[in-house]
């Protein structure tokens, strides 16, 4: 398998993919991959010719007070992972090659980086889109695949690509979750014993909502284990996140809650 670190050699393998006509695809990953990454992999298999994966760990996406230095990367564990998969390439640039001294500039997806993880994390979904359209730059995919476990995000890059003009497929794949229920994610591996035991319980929260088609029966339910604090639990429409009391047309119910020292994502989308 090809692991490209420059962006010279990037450039040479798209522009040969290009040439030959192949379909390329782009999974953009921090690393850390999972079942969740590699379900992705595996939809950028079935539809295009070549997958490039991309494993950086985006600075600019993490608050001052947040887990960037403590991320876990493992590189050679990615690559092996990977290895046995066809039509795979790995594309692992280095920080200085994403952001030169003196970089300066951003992209900011208005009205729908505003709330949810927006709201608590600011400047976060400007710092993915900066660094998704660098990645789009640099590829130069037909098609770009990301999970529906990040719903917002997944939402602010449909929009980036109609905004900016930018002639890319965005496909959104399911949350791969493990068997009690708990959406995979490379932040998963900092909880403890006793953390991991009571994470399900964001996943059934989001089941109690959908069944009571409110979020009040799951807010009640999630105030009796004290470790879970919730950042926030709400419903909003699933094309423009702006809130609402009860489910009406495509609705999002998403929660964002700290178990211990981890915060913790999952939403779930309900069909009118
Ligand atoms: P990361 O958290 O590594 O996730 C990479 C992709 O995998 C995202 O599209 C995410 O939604 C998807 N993913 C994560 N867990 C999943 C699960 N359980 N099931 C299905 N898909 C899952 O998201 C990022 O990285 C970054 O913000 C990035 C887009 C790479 C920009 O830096």
């Amino acid at each position: 398998m090809k692991v490209i670190s420059s962006l010279k050699g990037i450039y040479s393998l798209t522009q040969k993919h290009k040439k030959l006509g192949r379909k390329i695809a782009l999974v953009p990953t921090m690393g850390a991959l999972h079942i969740g990454h590699l379900s992705l992999i595996k939809a950028a298999q079935k539809a295009c010719d070549t997958v490039i994966v991309s494993i950086f760990v985006n600075p600019t996406q993490f608050g001052p007070n947040e887990d960037y230095n403590k991320y876990p990367r493992n590189l050679k564990k990615d690559i092996d992972l990977l290895s046995p998969l066809k039509n795979v390439a790995v594309f692992a640039p280095s920080q200085n090659d994403m952001y030169p001294e003196g970089f300066d500039t951003e992209v900011n997806v208005g009205e729908l980086s505003s709330s949810l993880c927006g709201a608590k994390r600011p400047g976060h979904f400007n710092g993915v889109a900066t660094v998704v359209l660098k990645l789009f730059n640099l590829v130069q995919p037909d098609i770009a695949f990301f999970g529906l476990k990040d719903y917002q995000q997944q939402l602010i890059i449909k929009k980036m690509v109609i905004d900016l003009n930018l002639g890319i497929r965005i496909v959104a794949c399911p949350t791969m979750r493990e068997k009690d229920g708990l959406a995979i994610s490379s932040r998963n591996q900092y909880l403890s014993t006793k953390d991991r035991q009571i994470a399900p319980l964001l996943y059934q929260a989001l089941l109690l909502a959908k069944k009571k088609k409110s979020l009040a029966a799951a807010e009640i339910f999630l105030q009796k284990e004290s470790r879970i604090k919730i950042d926030y639990l709400v419903m909003a429409d699933a094309n423009t996140l702006r809130p609402l009391k009860k489910p009406a047309g495509l609705t999002l119910i998403a929660i964002a809650a700290r178990i211990g020292k981890t915060r913790l994502i999952d939403n779930l989308v309900l069909k009118p």
